[in-house]
């Protein structure tokens, strides 16, 4: 069923395990990461972002169609539907569209009292509503629905600043990056994280950049406070690669294939491998 975000995070941060937070790009996008979920009795969190909201019409078009597709599907774990990396404009529009929960990224604006401020005022906006929020501090690198950011550790007392205005799950930078990691990437920073924990208590913490991390760093990661993982570009892989497979193995009747239902399956069904692969290193499955 839809809801927000806060018990299935609080729950996971108690247990000691991560929710899986995939970005969604299309009907079948959804589809796929919601069967994963409910194959493996797992929460899960179905997040859009801006650019994938507007591929997709509007965000109010995203959030009747995951809602529809819970609905009629029959799925039974806990699904929130989330704004990722959200401006502070987007954030009042997914809430008028019917989104669980809402990212408002503070970390690109002009300074750090503007990401305060709005935080506090988009908290209690969230929180009369129902709403479960996510706010950032420090900069996550690499590139994101085409933005290109420079990675950069969060400072523990801004972190508690933010924790302090009740968000309920909070994005920092340690190191991490999204999209494909350089070969020469240094790794997590493993003493930010304990630092912002120490500073957040058991305010759960959320690992952007979840492509490529190898897995010892996610485990290493969950264990000091990580409690939601998001993940976009390693799906995305992984269905660009079967579409690929399958036309070039000729499967698409030598080129002459034309139904869209054949030619996206194997993308579909490798989203909800790859998805289920996922939650299990995460750790969530049965705890739906
Ligand atoms: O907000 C979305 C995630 O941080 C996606 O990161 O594309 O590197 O998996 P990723
Ligand atoms: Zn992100």
């Amino acid at each position: 069923m839809l809801v927000n975000a806060t018990a299935m995070l609080k729950a996971a941060e108690k247990g000691h395990y991560a929710v899986g937070a995939f970005n969604t790009n299309n009907l079948e996008w959804a589809s796929a990461i919601l069967d994963a979920a409910e194959e493996l009795q797992s929460p899960v969190i179905i997040q859009c972002s801006a650019g994938a909201a507007k591929w997709q019409t509007s965000y109010k078009v995203v959030a009747d169609l995951v809602k529809g597709l819970v609905e009629d599907k029959g799925i039974t774990v806990p699904v929130a539907l989330h704004l990722d990396h959200g401006t502070y404009e987007d954030v009042f529009k997914c809430i008028e569209a019917g989104f669980t929960s809402v990212m408002y990224d503070g970390s690109h604006e002009a300074s750090f009292d503007i990401n305060l401020e709005h935080t506090a005022e988009l908290v209690k906006l969230a929180h009369s509503k129902g709403i479960s929020i996510e706010a950032e501090v420090g900069g996550i690198g690499g590139t994101e629905d085409g933005i290109t950011a420079k990675g950069e550790l969060a400072d523990p007392a801004q972190c508690k600043a933010i924790a302090d205005l009740g968000v309920d799950f909070l994005a920092c930078g340690i190191g991490n990056i999204h999209g494909i990691y350089p070969e020469n990437w240094e790794g997590l920073s493993f003493d930010q994280l304990k630092a912002i924990k120490e500073a957040v208590g058991d305010l759960p913490l959320v690992l952007h950049g979840g492509t490529g991390i190898p897995v010892d760093q996610i485990q290493k990661a969950i264990s000091l406070g990580i409690c939601k993982i998001n993940v976009n570009t390693d799906l995305q892989l992984v269905f660009a690669e079967a579409i690929r497979k399958y036309i070039e193995a000729g499967k698409d009747l030598d080129g002459k294939g034309y139904d869209p239902r054949k030619l996206l399956k194997g993308g579909r069904e490798a989203i909800t491998a790859r998805t289920k692969e996922l939650i299990e290193e995460f750790g969530s499955t049965g705890k739906g």
